[in-house]
Order: C-alpha cells, then structure tokens, then sequence
C-alpha cells in the first residue's frame, strides 16, 4: 500500500547513534524500528544496503516568494520546496516579512496565502519585525498564543533596522513570551556611511558590497546582540554569521551564560574566500573573501558554538540582479542554497573528515528542530516521529549545476562544485517523493506546522554547557525530557537577572 513503507539494511544516523536497524512507517509516521520486524503484507520495501538513512533535513532560513528590495524572488513555495526536497531537504522555516510599518498578523495572513497549498513539504514561520511599536508587541502575543509563532527575527542593518532601545524592548517581548529573538547582526548606520563614501569615490560596482560591510562591523552587532539579550535575559539566535570573529564573541558570551545559538549559511562554507565578487553572489551579510572563513565556520559548526547551517535561500535572476550593476546598494540581496546545502555541508564537513555523519544530522537537522520546539517530531529517526527521512548515498558524487538543478533561478552559485553525498530517497510524511533519483513531489502536499513558545525556558545553571531550550507546555514527560536533552529541570522555571 501506498501507506506503508519499509526501509531495510540501512544505517540509521541520528544526533546521539548510529545503528543498524530496519524502519517501519505506516501513514506517514514511523511505527517500529529494529530488525526482523513483523510487518502486514503489500508493504513497500527500498533496500538501503551501504546508505546512510538520515532525519531528513531542516532548513531553519529560507525566502520565498518574498518581495525585497523593489523586486521578487524566482523561487516560491513551490518551486522552492520541490527544489528542498530533491537535495534531502524534508521542511523549511520561512520568513514572514511584514513591509516597514505593516501589521504582522495581515503579513502573516499573506505569507500563509503563498504556502499553503503550494507547498511540497512542511514549513513553519519566524516573523520578522520590521518596526517596533505597542502593536506591534500585541502582534507577538497573538502569533505566539494563536498561529504557532515561537521566533522573531530583528534586523540591525537595512532601512527598517531597529534601534537599541527598540531592540531591548523587543528582547523582552520574547523573553516575556517564551519566543526566540533572532537578529539580523550587522551595524547598518556604519554600512550606509561607508556606502556613501564608496559611491562618492565611484566604487559603484559589487565589490563595494563587502567594502561597506567588513567583517568587525557584523562582530560589533552580533556584541550588541548579546550585550541586550544578556539585559533581558532573553534566548539569542544569531542569523547568518560569516565570520570567526563574530563566533568568537558569540562564544564568550554563552561561556558568561548567555543563551545564544548561532546559524551559519551554505555559501559561507561553501563558496567563501574562493570568489570575485560579482552582481550574482550578493548576499548580507557579505560573502567573506577571507579565504580561512569555510575551515573556520565548520571548527565553529564541529565545536558546537554555532549549533545549525540554514540556506538563506532568497533568490533573484540574473536580470533582477543587474538592477544594481551601478551601485551595489541596489543589488538584491540574496542567493540560492536550499536544494545543495546538504550536499555542500556533507562534502565540506563530513567528506573532510571535520565532523563526522551525526553531527552533519545535528547542524542539518535535529538542531533545527529542537531551537525551534519541533523535536521529537522533527529532527531525528525514532518510534512516533514523522516519516521525515533521507536515504543518502555517501559513496555517490554530484557535480552543482543550474541545468540540473530544481530551483526556478537561472544560475546557481555552488556552479560546477562536486559534492559526495547524495539523496536517492527522500520520504516526506511517509511519502516518497524522491524516488530512487526520480522527482515526485506533490504542490500542496506539506503542512503548516506549529512552533509552540518555550514558555518558560528552563534550565540548571549547574549544568550551563548543556543549556538547550526545553518545551514544557506541551510535553509531561519529565524523564524523557532529561533524557533527551541532558538537562535537568529544576524547580524556579523563569530565571531573572540580577540587575
Ligand atoms: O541578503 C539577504 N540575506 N537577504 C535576505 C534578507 C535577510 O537578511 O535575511
Ligand atoms: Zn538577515
Ligand atoms: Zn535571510
């Protein structure tokens, strides 16, 4: 039956083990696991004999169907999530983006609108705050307790970047609420003084980008960052960071006892300090020309100050790109990563032996699914969890192309790069939507998946290396809880700063 699908002789990778064990899934949820199971008759069988089975992967940042900068991206919720789920990609975390001074709940009505019913896997929703306002922390409250919105996304750079205070207030408005604050850390007064001062002296072209935004004035956010979120006490997740400084104070921070999780970009590891700047891989922040950024930014990945690799994926033709071939300030921002982030991960980090396949499954997924309170449903391969799963070929090579690949963009900056590791199944609810190479996803076919608020975080402060956010709303399970996180829940549930 369609509905009932047995993997055998694979190795299962999960977080914490690797093992040997056949996977039973019956309506899109993984039902027993072990060898020798009993299974009904009419069952779908795939041999994974020599193959990696895997969570499959979450990407935590993507935009689609997303207007930004006086144009729209090429991908949406469709072509995008079909693209996901052709390079192991089983769910994605968008952004909605409400315009400055929109209400968030209108521009969260809209972004539902360009995925429902679009979309080929699951998705879940971080809501950006363009401006800050009494309403607007209003809005954070109804999207918490109403539409399964558990992180904001703040910017500290582009013209509806908010200011310290407005960042301070909002801090605590997730904190209030049990949500993750998530930034955008770049200083964007100094990018736009320096921008002028390029322009000015006709440095028009896209190598003014990095120009304008060097690596210290992202270091210098991601400190003020931290600095606000330690006032409030406040979980941090610091977005797209592409430098070993910003890493560095990052880690300084949590070893002070700073909640913080950091994300780091697949153009980061895949394509930083290895390029001239063009029109095409303008991104913010920058693309580095550091050539050490990839080897550090995957120690950092391997180390565990940064917990979790997303895509960033937001992406303009080459047409739209050309809008800023006079000055770099016009540029769409953005580039592609949701399809090959999990190739260009495992060939970077896993096939140059700097992490091994369970910590790959950790940054690419189970990490993603237990910042933002999807765990155990999302992010590993366990008894009771969906049918979420990718059936990875390690010994097999790819080579990135736009002609080959899935996106709806017209090139591809990962162009011509081999990577091992490559999907051959992927299982999206117990569907099997990429079989045995062959495409066959469904528009429509994913759900909407609810983010519960952490409300309140929990934690031991003897045990401060373990800090991970526990759910407790909505979860009894105190013992599986420590198990599964390593942590011990302790009596005082909401720990305020002495100030
Ligand atoms: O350049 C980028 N990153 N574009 C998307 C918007 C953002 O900052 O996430
Ligand atoms: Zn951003
Ligand atoms: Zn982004």
């Amino acid at each position: 039956s369609q509905n009932r699908l047995l993997i055998k002789n694979g190795t299962v990778v999960n977080e914490e083990d690797v093992t040997e064990e056949d996977i039973y899934i019956e309506d899109g949820i993984i039902k027993q696991m072990g060898n020798n199971l009993i299974i009904p008759g009419g069952t779908r069988v795939i041999d994974a004999r020599g193959k990696y089975i895997l969570p499959g992967g979450i990407d935590p940042h993507t935009h689609l169907d997303f207007e930004f900068m006086g144009t729209r991206t090429v991908d949406n919720f469709y072509s995008g999530t079909k693209a996901a789920i052709a390079g192991g990609t089983t769910m994605i975390i968008d952004f909605v983006f409400p315009k400055k001074g929109e209400s968030l709940l209108d521009a969260y009505y809209e972004y539902r609108q360009k995925a429902d019913g679009k979309a080929c896997c699951d998705y879940a929703f971080h809501v950006c705050l363009s401006h800050w306002s009494e309403q607007v922390k209003r809005d954070m409250e109804i999207l918490t307790k109403e539409h399964g919105v558990n992180s904001f996304k703040m910017f500290m750079a582009y013209d509806f970047m908010l200011n310290d205070s407005e960042l301070y207030s909002a801090f605590e408005q997730c904190q209030n609420l049990g949500a993750i604050a998530q930034v955008h850390a770049e200083n964007g007064s100094i990018i736009a003084k320096n921008a002028q001062r390029l322009l000015a002296r006709g440095i028009t072209g896209p190598e003014g980008h990095e120009m304008s935004r060097p690596e210290e004035v992202e270091a210098e956010a991601v400190n003020r960052a931290c600095v606000i979120a330690k006032q409030v006490n406040a979980p941090l997740y610091l977005a797209q960071l592409t430098t070993e400084q910003s890493c560095e104070i990052l880690k300084d921070h949590v070893s002070d006892g700073l909640r913080a999780f950091g994300e780091v970009e697949a153009s980061s590891i895949g394509i930083s300090g290895s390029l001239k700047p063009n029109l095409n891989v303008i991104v913010s922040p920058p693309i580095r020309s550091n050539p050490d950024t990839p080897y550090k930014l995957m120690s950092f990945l391997a180390s565990d100050v940064l917990q979790l690799i997303g895509s960033d994926n937001c992406t303009f033709n080459k047409a739209q790109k050309e809008m800023g071939k006079n000055n770099f300030t016009k540029i769409p921002n953005g580039v592609n990563g949701l399809e090959d982030r999990m190739s260009v991960v495992w060939e970077k980090g896993v096939q140059t032996g700097i992490i091994s396949p369970s910590r790959f499954v950790a940054i690419t997924s189970t990490n993603a699914a237990k910042i933002f309170n999807l765990y155990p449903r999302k992010g590993c391969i366990a008894v009771g969890s969906d049918a979420d799963i990718v059936i990875w070929n390690a010994g097999a090579t790819r080579t990135i192309s736009a002609q080959t690949h899935h996106q709806a963009v017209d090139f591809n900056i990962f162009e011509g790069m081999t990577c091992h590791g490559v999907a051959e199944y992927v299982i999206v609810s117990g569907r099997v939507c990429l079989d045995d190479g062959q495409l066959r996803v469904v528009e429509g076919y994913g759900h909407f998946v609810d983010t519960p608020v952490f409300a309140p975080f929990v934690y031991n402060p003897d045990e401060m290396d373990s800090l991970k956010p526990i759910k407790i709303n909505d979860v009894n399970d105190f013992d599986l809880m420590e198990k599964t996180h390593k942590i011990k829940l302790v009596d005082n549930p909401c720990p305020t700063p002495t100030l």
